[in-house]
């Protein structure tokens, strides 16, 4: 099961899994005609529910539609998020609670429905799609960092907790992948900048590295790794760098921002 498949990682990472033997897809995300014609392009059996995830309702309706077809779950990759540019000043706290609504609590609401059924079905996994974001903040990103950072605490935790259960818990750090959602515009418009950005079909890769029996998690691109490491060994020169003048140019616009 893939969450937000209809666009970007989600949609690489189901034509990714599709070409495995034996695989059989569930598709999710709020956009049904895009998973429809994701599903009839795919070679493996596929189904999708078209579901906002934010709703009261998200996780008993992806449950229902999982029963449907079958009772196993091999896999959930939790993987549908949205960023909303704007400084704390600006936007206050309902920025952060979209963001976390979207990026935390629907994963959280989704993966306690589903958590029975993925250690009935273990070995199993699931993989969290977090972000470099959530190691490393920069201005006008504090709430879309506080999701990831929240997302990345819990996962560790999950980790630990059903490792014994035979569900093994992954997650994924991409740095700036070029999507619908995250165009990186500004960043592939320089020179300078525009090999920082990376493509959805390296993180579709790196979330089957951290899939079943897989790694614990993966930076995408693998570097990205280094600014979290510098994040903790070095805190006063990140600092420094990133209230400076050139961070402005690694703070992207995304399509939420017009949404
Ligand atoms: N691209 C990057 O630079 C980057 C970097 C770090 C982390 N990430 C993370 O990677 C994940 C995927 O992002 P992406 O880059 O592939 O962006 P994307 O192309 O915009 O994809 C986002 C997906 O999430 C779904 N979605 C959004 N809101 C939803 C909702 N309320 N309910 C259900 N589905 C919803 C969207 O589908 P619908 O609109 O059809 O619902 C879409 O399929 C996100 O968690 C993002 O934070 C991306």
């Amino acid at each position: 099961m893939i969450t937000g498949a209809s666009s970007g990682i989600g949609e690489a990472t189901a034509r990714r899994l599709s070409r495995e033997p034996g695989t059989e897809l569930i598709l999710v995300a709020r956009r049904e005609d895009r998973l429809r014609a994701l599903a009839e392009s795919l070679p493996c059996k596929v189904s999708y529910c078209a579901v906002d995830l934010t709703d009261d309702d998200a996780p008993q309706r992806v449950r229902a539609h999982l029963s449907e077809h079958g009772e196993r779950l091999t896999l959930l990759v939790n993987n549908a998020g949205a960023a909303w540019r704007g400084s704390f000043a600006e936007a206050g706290y309902a920025n952060v609670h979209r963001h976390m609504e979207l990026n935390f609590d629907a994963v959280v609401r989704l993966t306690e429905a589903l958590l029975p059924t993925l250690r009935a079905s273990a070995p199993s996994a699931i993989v969290n799609v977090a972000s470099t974001a959530g190691r490393v903040a920069r201005a006008r990103t504090g709430s879309y960092s506080a999701s990831k950072f929240a997302l990345i605490g819990w996962t560790d935790s999950l980790y630990a907790e059903e490792r014994s259960h035979g569900v093994h818990v992954g997650m994924v750090l991409p740095g700036f992948i070029v999507t619908e959602g995250f165009p990186a515009t500004e960043l592939r418009e320089r020179a300078l900048t525009r090999w920082v950005v990376s493509r959805p079909e390296k993180v579709a890769e790196a979330i089957l590295e951290t899939g079943p029996g897989g790694r614990a998690e993966r930076y995408v691109p693998r570097p990205y790794a280094l600014a979290a490491v510098a994040r903790i060994l070095m805190p006063s020169l990140v600092r420094r760098v990133l209230s400076g003048g050139a961070a402005g140019a690694l703070t992207t616009s995304t399509t939420a921002d017009d949404g």
